[in-house]
């Protein structure tokens, strides 16, 4: 217990820690005794980080859908690589399936599912499947996810936003809601939903994009937020990237911050998963867009954050994955 609190101090951004630092301590003598503490975690933060490394995968049961294509086929490399002793990719695209568990069964135990899981009821009836076929799963990964044209609203049909909010925002809820109740009762146990910076922050033709992320956030953290009041050690994390090039967002221009590159992007949704962390935005910036809605007015925000960065232009050429 004594040594979680250790781990979980020395992994704190240390980033923050001097922000909160100069912000608040205004004694010179109290400043200078802060930031040696700061640098001591510092140089703590390799011990324990090599811990965090052995634990969370090795001889884990791990399951993550969408796990065929993108950021959810490398982070089931990575689980294996780390010693998980079984891989479950849930996916809709079989053609895919087949040709991750070619690769990845040279590395460890996979297997794979095809499923739609935006049907409820199939995702009930795989789960059964899956527990009795594979046993408990102990880290659940909802990445799987789809986005929509880049029309504005008034151009959008019934069938998309259904069809987006189900995989986006219902499913992540349906299959955590199966395997829920045995992590509680076993008291052990992990998920992590990869939802997205668009739950963050507003964004024009991406509108039913960003409320099936914006919803999964709520509900995520939500969750989470539950398991601390039972007391429990299941642990939730809420995962908020930023554009990812993996194809899903194909087209899109982004000037200021630079798409994120999937590899290193996995290794920090790893990391996050390993320590426990509760909610992680991808690049660390992304953590202070709430705080500059918070204070500064909206149009001083829109007209920053969406014209001069040009957050509210980079879907204009978005073509999305053409096959
Ligand atoms: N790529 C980005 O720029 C980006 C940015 C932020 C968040 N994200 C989120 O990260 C996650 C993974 O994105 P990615 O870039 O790896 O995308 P991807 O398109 O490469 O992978 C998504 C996977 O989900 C699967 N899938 C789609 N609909 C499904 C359904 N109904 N049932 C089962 N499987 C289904 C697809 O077949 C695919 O294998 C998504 O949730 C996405 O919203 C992506």
């Amino acid at each position: 217990m004594a040594l979680n609190k250790v781990r979980q101090l020395v992994s704190y951004p240390h980033e923050l820690l001097f922000v909160l630092l100069f912000s608040f301590v205004k004694n010179a003598q109290k400043k200078k005794k802060c930031a040696i503490s700061v640098l001591i975690l510092l140089l703590l933060q390799p011990i324990f980080k090599e811990d965090n490394k052995m634990t969370k995968f090795k001889d884990a049961c791990v399951l993550i859908t969408g796990g065929a294509s993108g950021i959810g086929r490398i982070m089931g490399r990575v689980a294996l690589e780390k010693g998980a002793k079984r891989l479950i990719i849930w996916d809709i695209n079989e053609k895919n399936i087949e040709t991750t568990i070619a690769e990845l069964k040279q590395i460890g135990s996979v297997v794979g599912y095809k499923i739609d899981i935006s049907d409820s009821e199939k995702v009930v009836e795989c789960y059964r499947k899956v527990r009795n076929e594979q046993g408990m799963v102990d880290i659940l990964i909802n990445c799987a996810g789809v986005v929509f044209g880049n029309e504005t609203f008034d151009k959008q049909n019934i069938t998309s936003i259904e069809k987006t909010m189900d995989i986006n925002a219902t499913a992540p809820m349906i299959i955590a809601l199966q395997v829920l109740p045995e992590m509680i009762a076993q008291d052990k146990g992990h998920i992590c939903n990869i939802a997205s910076a668009a739950g963050m922050i507003s964004n024009p033709k991406m509108s039913v994009y960003a409320a099936s992320k914006w919803a999964m956030i709520g509900w995520s953290d939500s969750v989470r937020i539950e398991l601390k009041q039972m007391k429990s050690n299941v642990q939730i994390t809420t995962i908020a990237p930023y554009f990812i090039n993996t194809g899903m967002f194909d087209g899109v221009r982004s000037h200021i911050f630079p798409i994120l590159k999937p590899e290193p992007t996995v290794k920090k949704i790893i990391r996050a998963i390993e320590k426990n962390k509760t909610f992680k935005g991808i690049p660390f910036s992304f953590h202070f867009i709430r705080f500059w809605q918070a204070i500064l007015p909206l149009a001083v925000f829109d007209f920053f954050f969406g014209e001069v960065v040009g957050i509210f232009h980079v879907m204009d050429k978005f073509t999305g994955r053409k096959n």
